[in-house]
């Protein structure tokens, strides 16, 4: 008997052993969307610098542009018992976790790293909660981009249009030369990031806060607003009749390939150019929404770490490390196509767009035009966002007339707050 028990219970002690062995490098389980080829590949970079420090990595990807579909898992995952290890997570959506109490207090790293010397305020705003650090940020990207296929342009005799009339005479010449002007996936976060950018366009940086950020329902209904609406009315002209549902890196391959001219979205499309080994200024171009130069919309991606048993918490700890380090901070945003969360990593590595999405981050801090994202969750908590969202979308479906949209705007947002 006791040589069976023996065996079985030194099977049990190595057992036991190796699995503590392997806990005490300790492994991380990440929930993201970070799943077209560039976001993968600037994922690559993290995976690769955990590695380095013996930090396994469990892959908890969601597809889904913009993160609707991952924090429905999340919160599945989390009414279950059983959170990721960390989440990657947009502005409000961390400030409304952290009110449940379910994240961990990262004070000691970021006391230790020096983070409130580096981080810029605007993403310090979401990054903590109570005065207490909750969040890793990993990027700043901003939605009031365009991109272009530039061989495409340079055949049509196009320049880089300056303001919005430019841009519509260029879609319509586009669309005159018989090739699509405007890539694009009918996905509400899709028509919310051009919007992002139209309404910009239309009333400056003042408009935009007024608007989204402070919600002032005569802004949100005023005639601004009709004609931003007016301009998504313009836009809806310029798309193909495939657009509804596409995914967005899809639609950034049809400027890649030179089948679309332009594309309205977030510098996280420039990992996709990057991918296909295209050159900013030679195969595509970057250039802010016209009318908008000088002003970002922004959102930052954070890694908001989840309370965890203590066996887990040295590997998150390394991960929280690893990801505001100065080098992965550089490494990984030259792929990303974002900008670096920390404001003392050189512009070196970045390419010519990285390296103006750089300098216009700091002007518009500098002069407080710097503004969160409505789109992706910078400028109010979800229930806002999305009720914004449906009447974007019913106006960009043709359901609302702008007129209509305007009106429906402001009972909307009132009822979401
Ligand atoms: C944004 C996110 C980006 C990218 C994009 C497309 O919300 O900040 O990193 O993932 O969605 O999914």
């Amino acid at each position: 008997m006791r040589g069976y028990l023996g065996k079985t219970l030194t099977i049990a002690a190595v057992l036991a052993m190796s699995a503590g062995i392997a806990r005490a490098e300790g492994s991380v389980e990440v929930l993201h969307w970070w799943t077209s080829g560039g976001e993968a590949a600037a994922l690559n970079v993290l995976k690769q610098d955990l590695q380095k420090e013996g930090i396994g990595w469990k892959d908890m990807p969601v597809a889904g542009g913009g993160g609707e579909q991952a924090m429905t898992v999340l919160r599945a995952r989390v009414t279950a018992g059983d959170p990721p290890t960390a989440v990657q997570m947009l502005g409000y959506d961390i400030q409304d976790w952290a009110k449940q109490g379910v994240l961990a207090n990262l004070d000691d790293i970021a006391a230790k790293d020096g983070w409130d010397k580096v981080v810029p305020a605007a993403l310090q705003k979401f990054s903590k909660y109570d005065g207490h650090w909750i969040a890793v940020p990993v990027d700043v990207h901003s939605t009031n981009w365009v991109w272009a296929n530039k061989k495409l342009l340079d055949g049509l005799g196009i320049a880089q249009p300056k303001t919005w009339d430019d841009f519509v005479a260029a879609l319509q010449k586009v669309k005159d030369a018989g090739k699509i002007p405007l890539a694009m996936g009918g996905q509400p976060w899709q028509e919310a990031t051009m919007f992002d950018g139209v309404v910009l366009s239309v009333g400056g940086p003042d408009f935009y806060k007024k608007a989204f950020i402070d919600l002032d329902p005569a802004t949100l209904g005023g005639p601004q607003m009709v004609e931003a609406f007016k301009r998504m009315d313009q836009l809806k002209g310029f798309v193909d009749p495939n657009f509804s549902g596409r995914d967005w890196n899809l639609a950034t391959a049809m400027v890649i390939k030179g089948d679309a001219a332009f594309q309205m979205m977030g510098d996280w499309a420039k990992g996709e150019f990057l991918r296909a080994n295209m050159k900013p200024g030679v195969d595509f171009m970057c250039f802010r929404t016209p009318g908008t130069e000088g002003d970002v919309t922004f959102n930052s991606d954070q890694f908001v770490m989840f309370k965890v048993g203590k066996d887990q918490q040295a590997a998150q700890n390394a991960m929280a490390e690893a990801v505001m380090s100065p080098s992965f901070q550089s490494s990984f945003n030259v792929v990303k196509g974002s900008v670096p969360a920390r404001t003392d990593v050189p512009d070196t590595a970045f390419d010519d767009c990285g390296k103006m999405a750089m300098a216009q981050l700091k002007q518009a801090n500098d002069k407080g035009t710097l503004l969160g994202s409505m789109a992706h969750g910078h400028a109010n908590p979800a229930a806002v966002k999305n009720a914004i969202y449906d009447v974007v979308t019913a106006n960009f479906n043709g359901d609302y007339d702008a007129e209509r949209a305007a009106k429906e705007l402001v009972k909307a947002v009132a009822l979401a707050q």
